[in-house]
Protein backbone atom coordinates (compact mmCIF):
# COMPACT_ATOMS: atom_id res chain seq x y z
CA UNK A 1 0.00 0.00 0.00
CA UNK A 2 1.47 3.38 -0.76
CA UNK A 3 1.21 6.14 1.29
CA UNK A 4 -1.98 7.98 -0.65
CA UNK A 5 -3.95 4.87 -0.24
CA UNK A 6 -3.08 4.70 3.30
CA UNK A 7 -3.66 8.49 4.29
CA UNK A 8 -7.51 7.80 2.25
CA UNK A 9 -7.70 4.53 4.49
CA UNK A 10 -7.07 6.48 7.26
CA UNK A 11 -9.40 9.75 6.25
CA UNK A 12 -12.39 7.02 5.86
CA UNK A 13 -12.20 5.02 9.08
CA UNK A 14 -12.03 8.47 10.58
CA UNK A 15 -15.69 9.06 9.64
CA UNK A 16 -16.69 5.56 9.70
CA UNK A 17 -16.05 4.97 12.95
CA UNK A 18 -17.28 8.58 14.17
CA UNK A 19 -13.77 10.60 14.85
CA UNK A 20 -14.31 12.88 12.09
CA UNK A 21 -17.34 14.22 9.42
CA UNK A 22 -16.68 17.09 6.71
CA UNK A 23 -18.52 19.95 8.17
CA UNK A 24 -21.92 20.64 6.31
CA UNK A 25 -21.97 17.35 4.59
CA UNK A 26 -25.73 16.83 3.86
CA UNK A 27 -24.97 20.14 1.89
CA UNK A 28 -22.09 18.44 0.15
CA UNK A 29 -19.52 19.90 2.92
CA UNK A 30 -17.18 23.02 3.29
CA UNK A 31 -13.63 23.39 2.22
CA UNK A 32 -11.30 22.59 4.86
CA UNK A 33 -13.78 22.63 8.19
CA UNK A 34 -14.36 19.40 9.83
CA UNK A 35 -16.72 18.33 12.61
CA UNK A 36 -15.40 15.75 15.02
CA UNK A 37 -17.87 12.83 16.35
CA UNK A 38 -18.74 11.02 19.20
CA UNK A 39 -15.21 8.97 19.58
CA UNK A 40 -13.46 12.13 17.76
CA UNK A 41 -14.64 14.37 20.40
CA UNK A 42 -13.31 11.97 23.55
CA UNK A 43 -9.87 11.49 22.00
CA UNK A 44 -9.77 15.08 21.25
CA UNK A 45 -10.70 15.87 24.88
CA UNK A 46 -8.23 13.34 26.22
CA UNK A 47 -5.38 14.99 24.12
CA UNK A 48 -6.25 18.76 25.32
CA UNK A 49 -6.50 16.85 28.97
CA UNK A 50 -2.51 15.62 28.57
CA UNK A 51 -1.42 18.87 27.05
CA UNK A 52 -3.32 20.73 29.83
CA UNK A 53 -2.39 19.21 32.42
CA UNK A 54 1.04 18.59 31.58
CA UNK A 55 1.79 22.39 30.94
CA UNK A 56 -0.11 23.89 34.06
CA UNK A 57 -0.91 21.02 36.71
CA UNK A 58 3.14 19.95 36.17
CA UNK A 59 4.79 23.45 36.35
CA UNK A 60 3.89 25.40 39.15
CA UNK A 61 4.51 29.10 37.21
CA UNK A 62 1.74 28.22 34.79
CA UNK A 63 -1.26 29.21 35.16
CA UNK A 64 -4.36 29.00 32.14
CA UNK A 65 -6.96 31.64 30.48
CA UNK A 66 -10.15 31.32 28.20
CA UNK A 67 -9.81 34.37 26.66
CA UNK A 68 -12.92 36.05 23.85
CA UNK A 69 -12.02 35.04 19.85
CA UNK A 70 -13.59 38.19 19.49
CA UNK A 71 -11.15 41.18 20.97
CA UNK A 72 -10.68 45.00 19.98
CA UNK A 73 -9.53 44.96 16.44
CA UNK A 74 -6.45 47.63 17.26
CA UNK A 75 -5.00 44.37 18.74
CA UNK A 76 -4.22 42.70 14.84
CA UNK A 77 -3.04 45.73 14.10
CA UNK A 78 -0.55 46.51 16.94
CA UNK A 79 0.61 42.45 16.40
CA UNK A 80 1.21 42.75 12.78
CA UNK A 81 -1.70 40.64 11.60
CA UNK A 82 -3.36 43.35 9.98
CA UNK A 83 -0.02 44.43 7.58
CA UNK A 84 2.15 41.21 7.65
CA UNK A 85 0.01 37.89 8.29
CA UNK A 86 0.03 37.13 4.26
CA UNK A 87 0.72 34.35 2.32
CA UNK A 88 2.08 34.72 -1.43
CA UNK A 89 -0.46 33.19 -3.90
CA UNK A 90 -0.35 32.30 -7.42
CA UNK A 91 -3.15 31.32 -9.92
CA UNK A 92 -2.37 28.64 -12.23
CA UNK A 93 -4.73 30.53 -15.88
CA UNK A 94 -5.46 27.08 -17.38
CA UNK A 95 -6.58 25.29 -14.47
CA UNK A 96 -7.51 28.44 -12.29
CA UNK A 97 -6.51 26.47 -9.11
CA UNK A 98 -4.90 28.77 -6.87
CA UNK A 99 -1.18 27.96 -5.11
CA UNK A 100 0.91 28.97 -2.04
CA UNK A 101 3.80 30.35 -4.42
CA UNK A 102 5.80 29.09 -0.85
CA UNK A 103 4.50 25.64 -1.28
CA UNK A 104 5.20 25.05 -4.87
CA UNK A 105 8.75 25.43 -4.20
CA UNK A 106 8.88 23.44 -0.81
CA UNK A 107 6.65 20.49 -3.27
CA UNK A 108 9.36 20.85 -5.55
CA UNK A 109 12.29 20.58 -3.02
CA UNK A 110 10.70 17.81 -1.72
CA UNK A 111 10.51 15.95 -4.98
CA UNK A 112 14.25 16.00 -5.38
CA UNK A 113 14.22 14.35 -1.65
CA UNK A 114 12.55 12.05 -3.14
CA UNK A 115 15.04 11.49 -5.51
CA UNK A 116 17.83 10.62 -2.76
CA UNK A 117 15.78 7.85 -0.97
CA UNK A 118 15.48 6.73 -4.17
CA UNK A 119 18.68 6.74 -4.66
CA UNK A 120 19.34 5.38 -1.13
CA UNK A 121 16.86 2.19 -1.52
CA UNK A 122 18.68 1.18 -4.96
CA UNK A 123 21.81 1.25 -3.39
CA UNK A 124 20.76 -1.00 -0.43
CA UNK A 125 19.68 -3.85 -2.85
CA UNK A 126 22.67 -3.56 -4.49
CA UNK A 127 25.12 -3.81 -1.53
CA UNK A 128 23.26 -5.80 0.80
CA UNK A 129 24.40 -6.18 4.40
CA UNK A 130 27.63 -4.14 3.52
CA UNK A 131 25.47 -0.91 2.66
CA UNK A 132 26.67 2.50 4.52
CA UNK A 133 24.52 5.32 4.20
CA UNK A 134 26.18 7.75 5.45
CA UNK A 135 28.84 6.99 2.85
CA UNK A 136 26.96 6.45 0.51
CA UNK A 137 25.27 10.03 1.17
CA UNK A 138 28.68 11.41 0.99
CA UNK A 139 30.01 10.01 -1.83
CA UNK A 140 27.55 9.17 -4.29
CA UNK A 141 28.11 11.76 -7.20
CA UNK A 142 24.55 11.59 -7.88
CA UNK A 143 23.08 12.55 -4.50
CA UNK A 144 25.49 15.07 -4.28
CA UNK A 145 24.02 16.86 -7.33
CA UNK A 146 20.76 16.64 -5.55
CA UNK A 147 22.17 18.17 -2.63
CA UNK A 148 23.68 20.90 -4.43
CA UNK A 149 20.00 21.57 -6.39
CA UNK A 150 18.15 21.42 -2.68
CA UNK A 151 21.18 23.85 -1.13
CA UNK A 152 21.13 26.21 -3.66
CA UNK A 153 17.28 26.38 -4.17
CA UNK A 154 16.87 26.68 -0.38
CA UNK A 155 19.06 29.65 -0.41
CA UNK A 156 17.46 32.12 -2.93
CA UNK A 157 14.08 30.82 -1.88
CA UNK A 158 14.92 31.89 1.99
CA UNK A 159 16.44 34.77 0.59
CA UNK A 160 13.09 36.32 -1.81
CA UNK A 161 10.91 35.17 1.57
CA UNK A 162 12.42 37.36 3.74
CA UNK A 163 12.66 40.35 1.30
CA UNK A 164 9.22 39.63 0.10
CA UNK A 165 10.37 39.38 -3.28
CA UNK A 166 7.13 38.32 -4.72
CA UNK A 167 8.53 38.75 -8.35
CA UNK A 168 11.74 36.64 -7.83
CA UNK A 169 9.59 34.00 -6.05
CA UNK A 170 7.52 34.06 -9.49
CA UNK A 171 10.76 33.80 -11.37
CA UNK A 172 12.34 31.08 -9.50
CA UNK A 173 8.97 29.24 -9.83
CA UNK A 174 9.94 29.38 -13.94
CA UNK A 175 13.05 28.66 -13.62
CA UNK A 176 12.63 25.52 -11.45
CA UNK A 177 9.54 24.66 -14.33
CA UNK A 178 7.23 23.97 -11.93
CA UNK A 179 4.15 22.79 -13.60
CA UNK A 180 0.32 23.34 -11.84
CA UNK A 181 -0.78 20.00 -11.05
CA UNK A 182 -4.03 19.90 -12.28
CA UNK A 183 -3.34 21.43 -15.89
CA UNK A 184 0.15 20.18 -15.91
CA UNK A 185 1.06 23.93 -17.66
CA UNK A 186 3.43 26.89 -16.42
CA UNK A 187 1.11 29.41 -17.35
CA UNK A 188 0.76 31.34 -13.74
CA UNK A 189 0.08 34.46 -12.85
CA UNK A 190 2.09 37.09 -11.12
CA UNK A 191 2.35 36.19 -7.38
CA UNK A 192 -0.23 38.21 -4.96
CA UNK A 193 -0.22 38.83 -1.32
CA UNK A 194 -3.00 37.28 0.40
CA UNK A 195 -4.37 38.19 4.26
CA UNK A 196 -4.89 35.04 6.40
CA UNK A 197 -7.41 36.81 8.68
CA UNK A 198 -11.08 36.26 8.43
CA UNK A 199 -13.26 39.82 9.18
CA UNK A 200 -16.58 40.19 10.25
CA UNK A 201 -18.71 43.80 11.34
CA UNK A 202 -19.77 43.89 14.86
CA UNK A 203 -22.78 45.83 15.91
CA UNK A 204 -25.40 47.19 13.40
CA UNK A 205 -23.76 50.05 11.89
CA UNK A 206 -21.18 48.15 8.75
CA UNK A 207 -18.62 50.68 8.47
CA UNK A 208 -14.92 50.06 8.62
CA UNK A 209 -14.86 51.55 12.03
CA UNK A 210 -16.42 48.34 13.62
CA UNK A 211 -14.49 45.89 11.35
CA UNK A 212 -13.50 43.02 13.75
CA UNK A 213 -11.24 39.56 13.15
CA UNK A 214 -11.57 35.94 14.00
CA UNK A 215 -8.43 35.81 16.08
CA UNK A 216 -6.15 34.07 13.92
CA UNK A 217 -3.98 32.45 16.53
CA UNK A 218 -5.15 32.42 20.69
CA UNK A 219 -1.78 34.16 21.43
CA UNK A 220 -2.86 37.87 21.55
CA UNK A 221 -5.42 36.98 23.96
CA UNK A 222 -3.09 35.84 26.18
CA UNK A 223 -0.59 38.93 25.41
CA UNK A 224 -3.66 41.32 25.91
CA UNK A 225 -4.34 39.72 29.18
CA UNK A 226 -0.87 39.85 30.92
CA UNK A 227 -1.36 42.37 32.93
CA UNK A 228 -4.55 41.03 34.82
CA UNK A 229 -3.00 37.55 35.20
CA UNK A 230 0.12 38.17 36.47
CA UNK A 231 -1.33 40.99 38.91
CA UNK A 232 -4.05 39.10 40.38
CA UNK A 233 -1.90 35.90 40.63
CA UNK A 234 0.98 37.85 42.14
CA UNK A 235 2.79 36.17 39.01
CA UNK A 236 6.67 36.17 39.36
CA UNK A 237 8.87 36.35 36.35
CA UNK A 238 9.22 33.52 34.72
CA UNK A 239 5.86 32.95 34.50
CA UNK A 240 3.75 31.50 31.59
CA UNK A 241 0.16 31.44 30.43
CA UNK A 242 -1.54 28.71 29.10
CA UNK A 243 -4.54 28.31 26.83
CA UNK A 244 -6.82 26.16 24.27
CA UNK A 245 -9.10 27.29 21.97
CA UNK A 246 -10.28 28.15 18.38
CA UNK A 247 -8.26 29.96 15.61
CA UNK A 248 -9.49 30.93 12.00
CA UNK A 249 -7.22 31.45 9.16
CA UNK A 250 -8.63 31.94 5.37
CA UNK A 251 -5.58 29.10 4.22
CA UNK A 252 -5.53 29.50 0.51
CA UNK A 253 -4.31 25.55 0.33
CA UNK A 254 -6.40 23.88 2.31
CA UNK A 255 -6.07 20.37 1.93
CA UNK A 256 -4.36 17.14 3.96
CA UNK A 257 -7.96 16.40 5.65
CA UNK A 258 -7.55 17.90 9.35
CA UNK A 259 -3.73 19.06 8.92
CA UNK A 260 -4.50 22.33 7.55
CA UNK A 261 -7.73 23.55 8.41
CA UNK A 262 -9.46 26.97 8.22
CA UNK A 263 -11.08 26.53 11.39
CA UNK A 264 -8.78 24.94 13.82
CA UNK A 265 -7.90 24.86 17.72
CA UNK A 266 -4.59 25.54 18.99
CA UNK A 267 -2.97 25.32 22.52
CA UNK A 268 -0.48 27.32 23.14
CA UNK A 269 1.42 28.65 26.37
CA UNK A 270 3.58 31.89 26.09
CA UNK A 271 6.41 31.86 28.90
CA UNK A 272 7.75 35.73 30.16
CA UNK A 273 10.92 35.96 31.20
CA UNK A 274 13.62 38.40 32.09
CA UNK A 275 15.28 39.76 28.68
CA UNK A 276 18.30 38.19 28.19
CA UNK A 277 17.51 34.89 29.83
CA UNK A 278 15.50 34.12 26.39
CA UNK A 279 17.40 31.80 24.62
CA UNK A 280 18.28 29.69 27.94
CA UNK A 281 14.24 29.28 27.66
CA UNK A 282 13.73 28.66 24.39
CA UNK A 283 16.15 25.85 24.92
CA UNK A 284 13.99 24.79 28.00
CA UNK A 285 11.20 24.40 25.79
CA UNK A 286 12.33 23.14 23.05
CA UNK A 287 13.52 19.97 24.48
CA UNK A 288 10.64 19.91 27.00
CA UNK A 289 8.10 19.85 24.22
CA UNK A 290 9.72 17.12 22.49
CA UNK A 291 9.95 14.94 25.63
CA UNK A 292 6.11 15.17 25.79
CA UNK A 293 5.68 13.95 22.82
CA UNK A 294 7.44 10.95 23.06
CA UNK A 295 5.43 10.51 26.32
CA UNK A 296 3.23 9.17 24.55
CA UNK A 297 5.21 6.09 23.41
CA UNK A 298 5.30 7.21 19.68
CA UNK A 299 8.56 6.34 18.67
CA UNK A 300 11.78 8.50 18.51
CA UNK A 301 12.30 8.37 14.51
CA UNK A 302 8.66 9.98 14.04
CA UNK A 303 9.57 13.38 14.84
CA UNK A 304 12.38 15.95 14.16
CA UNK A 305 13.47 19.59 14.47
CA UNK A 306 13.35 22.14 11.90
CA UNK A 307 14.84 25.69 12.59
CA UNK A 308 13.25 28.31 10.65
CA UNK A 309 15.27 30.01 7.81
CA UNK A 310 12.52 33.03 7.76
CA UNK A 311 11.71 34.08 11.20
CA UNK A 312 8.19 35.52 11.62
CA UNK A 313 7.78 39.14 11.86
CA UNK A 314 8.09 39.10 15.92
CA UNK A 315 10.97 36.48 16.61
CA UNK A 316 14.85 35.98 16.66
CA UNK A 317 14.80 32.20 17.10
CA UNK A 318 12.36 29.41 15.94
CA UNK A 319 11.93 25.61 15.39
CA UNK A 320 9.68 23.66 14.55
CA UNK A 321 8.70 20.06 15.95
CA UNK A 322 8.24 17.89 12.39
CA UNK A 323 5.81 14.60 12.65
CA UNK A 324 6.17 11.92 10.06
CA UNK A 325 2.33 12.14 8.92
CA UNK A 326 1.29 9.58 6.02
CA UNK A 327 2.22 12.60 3.68
CA UNK A 328 5.79 13.04 4.83
CA UNK A 329 7.45 15.12 7.64
CA UNK A 330 5.43 18.63 8.46
CA UNK A 331 4.92 21.04 11.18
CA UNK A 332 3.42 19.80 14.35
CA UNK A 333 4.31 22.34 16.88
CA UNK A 334 6.07 25.87 16.46
CA UNK A 335 8.28 27.23 19.37
CA UNK A 336 8.94 30.51 19.03
CA UNK A 337 11.40 33.02 21.24
CA UNK A 338 9.25 36.08 20.77
CA UNK A 339 10.93 38.70 22.08
CA UNK A 340 9.80 41.61 24.07
CA UNK A 341 7.77 42.67 20.71
CA UNK A 342 4.10 41.63 21.52
CA UNK A 343 4.18 43.12 24.92
CA UNK A 344 5.76 46.21 24.13
CA UNK A 345 3.07 46.84 20.43
CA UNK A 346 0.27 46.70 22.87
CA UNK A 347 2.05 49.25 25.51
CA UNK A 348 2.43 51.61 22.59
CA UNK A 349 -0.91 51.12 20.55
CA UNK A 350 -2.95 50.75 23.92
CA UNK A 351 -1.09 53.77 25.25
CA UNK A 352 -1.16 51.80 29.11
CA UNK A 353 2.09 50.62 30.51
CA UNK A 354 3.32 47.05 30.19
CA UNK A 355 6.10 46.74 32.75
CA UNK A 356 7.54 44.20 35.33
CA UNK A 357 9.27 45.38 38.17
CA UNK A 358 11.89 42.17 38.95
CA UNK A 359 12.68 42.59 42.83
CA UNK A 360 15.45 40.56 42.29
CA UNK A 361 17.66 43.10 40.54
CA UNK A 362 15.38 45.87 41.39
CA UNK A 363 14.41 46.59 37.56
CA UNK A 364 11.39 47.41 35.54
CA UNK A 365 11.48 45.89 32.16
CA UNK A 366 9.08 44.85 29.44
CA UNK A 367 9.39 40.97 29.60
CA UNK A 368 10.94 38.99 26.82
CA UNK A 369 8.42 35.27 25.48
CA UNK A 370 9.24 31.90 24.30
CA UNK A 371 6.04 30.55 22.94
CA UNK A 372 5.35 26.92 22.73
CA UNK A 373 2.28 26.96 20.33
CA UNK A 374 0.62 23.13 18.86
CA UNK A 375 -2.33 22.49 16.56
CA UNK A 376 -4.80 20.18 18.43
CA UNK A 377 -6.50 18.70 15.07
CA UNK A 378 -2.46 18.33 13.87
CA UNK A 379 -1.68 16.44 17.03
CA UNK A 380 -5.50 14.81 16.70
CA UNK A 381 -3.94 13.59 13.15
CA UNK A 382 -0.56 12.96 14.29
CA UNK A 383 -1.55 10.25 17.20
CA UNK A 384 -4.40 8.62 14.40
CA UNK A 385 -2.92 8.21 12.11
CA UNK A 386 0.12 6.74 13.88
CA UNK A 387 -1.82 4.36 15.53
CA UNK A 388 -4.15 2.97 12.32
CA UNK A 389 -2.91 -0.68 11.64
CA UNK A 390 -4.23 -3.24 9.47
CA UNK A 391 -2.80 -6.57 10.61
CA UNK A 392 -3.05 -9.84 9.24
CA UNK A 393 -3.69 -12.58 11.46
CA UNK A 394 -2.73 -16.05 11.98
CA UNK A 395 -5.47 -17.36 10.80
CA UNK A 396 -5.60 -15.29 7.53
CA UNK A 397 -8.25 -12.52 8.10
CA UNK A 398 -6.97 -9.12 8.60
CA UNK A 399 -8.18 -6.58 11.65
CA UNK A 400 -8.27 -3.08 11.57
CA UNK A 401 -6.67 -1.72 14.85
CA UNK A 402 -6.08 1.96 16.77
CA UNK A 403 -2.45 0.90 18.74
CA UNK A 404 -3.82 4.39 20.49
CA UNK A 405 -1.57 5.80 23.87
CA UNK A 406 -4.40 4.24 26.32
CA UNK A 407 -4.50 7.40 28.22
CA UNK A 408 -5.72 9.21 25.03
CA UNK A 409 -7.84 6.26 23.88
CA UNK A 410 -11.76 7.28 23.31
CA UNK A 411 -13.05 4.42 25.66
CA UNK A 412 -10.73 2.59 28.44
CA UNK A 413 -12.89 0.10 28.85
CA UNK A 414 -15.79 -1.86 26.80
CA UNK A 415 -18.14 -4.39 28.67
CA UNK A 416 -19.60 -6.90 26.84
CA UNK A 417 -22.14 -9.57 28.15
CA UNK A 418 -21.08 -13.00 25.97
CA UNK A 419 -24.55 -13.46 25.42
CA UNK A 420 -28.07 -11.79 26.25
CA UNK A 421 -29.77 -13.60 28.96
CA UNK A 422 -29.12 -15.86 31.62
CA UNK A 423 -28.28 -12.64 34.08
CA UNK A 424 -25.38 -11.79 31.63
CA UNK A 425 -26.51 -8.18 31.14
CA UNK A 426 -27.08 -7.52 34.34
CA UNK A 427 -23.94 -8.17 35.73
CA UNK A 428 -22.36 -6.90 33.03
CA UNK A 429 -24.18 -3.77 33.32
CA UNK A 430 -22.85 -3.83 37.13
CA UNK A 431 -19.65 -3.71 36.28
CA UNK A 432 -20.24 -0.97 33.95
CA UNK A 433 -21.89 1.68 36.41
CA UNK A 434 -19.04 0.53 38.58
CA UNK A 435 -16.22 1.37 36.46
CA UNK A 436 -18.16 4.49 34.55
CA UNK A 437 -17.18 6.88 37.67
CA UNK A 438 -13.43 6.32 37.31
CA UNK A 439 -13.03 5.81 33.68
CA UNK A 440 -14.91 6.49 30.42
CA UNK A 441 -16.49 3.01 29.68
CA UNK A 442 -18.19 1.37 26.95
CA UNK A 443 -21.10 -0.82 27.19
CA UNK A 444 -22.63 -3.21 24.53
CA UNK A 445 -24.86 -5.91 23.98
CA UNK A 446 -25.29 -6.25 20.34
CA UNK A 447 -23.51 -8.90 17.47
CA UNK A 448 -21.97 -11.69 18.09
CA UNK A 449 -18.32 -11.23 20.68
CA UNK A 450 -15.92 -11.42 17.71
CA UNK A 451 -17.63 -8.31 15.48
CA UNK A 452 -17.79 -6.33 18.98
CA UNK A 453 -13.93 -6.99 19.89
CA UNK A 454 -13.71 -5.68 16.13
CA UNK A 455 -15.32 -2.98 16.47
CA UNK A 456 -13.40 -1.82 19.84
CA UNK A 457 -9.89 -2.73 18.05
CA UNK A 458 -10.66 -0.46 15.54
CA UNK A 459 -11.81 2.49 17.76
CA UNK A 460 -8.82 2.12 20.19
CA UNK A 461 -10.27 0.88 23.47
CA UNK A 462 -7.40 -0.63 25.26
CA UNK A 463 -9.22 -3.49 27.33
CA UNK A 464 -12.42 -5.28 26.64
CA UNK A 465 -13.99 -6.98 29.51
CA UNK A 466 -16.19 -10.03 29.09
CA UNK A 467 -19.17 -11.20 30.70
CA UNK A 468 -19.61 -15.09 30.16
CA UNK A 469 -21.46 -17.94 31.98
CA UNK A 470 -18.73 -18.57 34.46
CA UNK A 471 -18.76 -15.03 35.69
CA UNK A 472 -21.89 -15.21 37.36
CA UNK A 473 -20.85 -18.19 39.31
CA UNK A 474 -17.21 -17.74 40.45
CA UNK A 475 -17.12 -13.35 40.17
CA UNK A 476 -14.42 -13.45 37.49
CA UNK A 477 -14.42 -11.88 34.29
CA UNK A 478 -12.08 -11.95 30.91
CA UNK A 479 -10.03 -9.51 29.83
CA UNK A 480 -8.98 -8.79 26.57
CA UNK A 481 -6.01 -6.63 25.68
CA UNK A 482 -6.72 -4.69 22.26
CA UNK A 483 -2.80 -5.03 21.07
CA UNK A 484 -1.50 -8.47 21.98
CA UNK A 485 -5.18 -9.98 21.63
CA UNK A 486 -4.36 -12.12 24.90
CA UNK A 487 -7.15 -12.95 27.21
CA UNK A 488 -6.86 -13.08 31.05
CA UNK A 489 -9.41 -14.28 33.41
CA UNK A 490 -9.12 -11.66 36.08
CA UNK A 491 -11.55 -11.69 39.24
CA UNK A 492 -14.20 -8.66 39.25
CA UNK A 493 -12.60 -7.09 42.20
CA UNK A 494 -9.41 -6.99 40.56
CA UNK A 495 -10.52 -5.26 37.19
CA UNK A 496 -9.08 -1.56 38.10
CA UNK A 497 -5.82 -3.14 39.23
CA UNK A 498 -5.44 -5.26 36.68
CA UNK A 499 -6.01 -2.41 34.28
CA UNK A 500 -3.71 0.10 36.13
CA UNK A 501 -0.65 -2.14 35.77
CA UNK A 502 -1.28 -3.57 32.18
N1 LIG B 1 1.02 31.77 17.85
C1 LIG B 1 1.93 31.23 16.90
C2 LIG B 1 1.28 30.56 15.79
O1 LIG B 1 0.08 30.65 15.62
P1 LIG B 1 1.74 28.98 13.78
O2 LIG B 1 2.99 28.21 13.41
O3 LIG B 1 1.12 29.81 12.74
O4 LIG B 1 2.15 29.84 15.04
C3 LIG B 1 0.97 27.13 15.45
O5 LIG B 1 0.67 27.96 14.33
C4 LIG B 1 0.44 25.74 15.24
O6 LIG B 1 -0.95 25.79 14.91
C5 LIG B 1 1.10 24.99 14.07
O7 LIG B 1 2.29 24.35 14.46
C6 LIG B 1 0.02 23.99 13.70
O8 LIG B 1 0.11 22.83 14.51
C7 LIG B 1 -1.27 24.72 14.03
N2 LIG B 1 -1.87 25.27 12.79
C8 LIG B 1 -1.54 26.40 12.15
N3 LIG B 1 -2.33 26.59 11.08
C9 LIG B 1 -3.19 25.55 11.04
C10 LIG B 1 -4.26 25.18 10.18
N4 LIG B 1 -4.62 25.93 9.14
N5 LIG B 1 -4.93 24.02 10.44
C11 LIG B 1 -4.60 23.26 11.50
N6 LIG B 1 -3.60 23.57 12.35
C12 LIG B 1 -2.90 24.70 12.13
Amino acid sequence: MNTEELFKKIVSHAKEYGFIFPSSELYDGLGAVYDYGPNGVELKNNIKQYWWRAMTQMHENIVGVDSAIFMHPKIWKASGHVDAFNDPLIDNKDSKKRYRADVLIEDHIAKIEEKINKEVVKAKKRFGDNFNEEQFLATSERVKGYQKQIEEIHQRFASLMNANDLAGLKALIEELEIVCPISGTRNWTDVRQFNLMFATKMGSVSDDSDTIYLRPETAQGIFVNYLNVQKTGRMKIPFGIAQIGKAFRNEIVARQFVFRMREFEQMEMEFFCRPGTEMEWFNYWKEERLNWHLALGIPKEKYRYHDHEKLAHYANAATDIEFEFPFGFKELEGIHSRTDFDLKRHQEFSGKKIQYFDSEINESYTPYCVETSIGLDRTFLAVFSHAFKEEVLEDGQTRTVLNLPKQLAPYKVSVLPLVNKDGLPEMAKGIFNDLKFSMRSHYEEKDTIGKRYRRQDAIGTPYCITVDNDSVKDNSVTIRLRDSMQQERVSVDNIRSFITQH
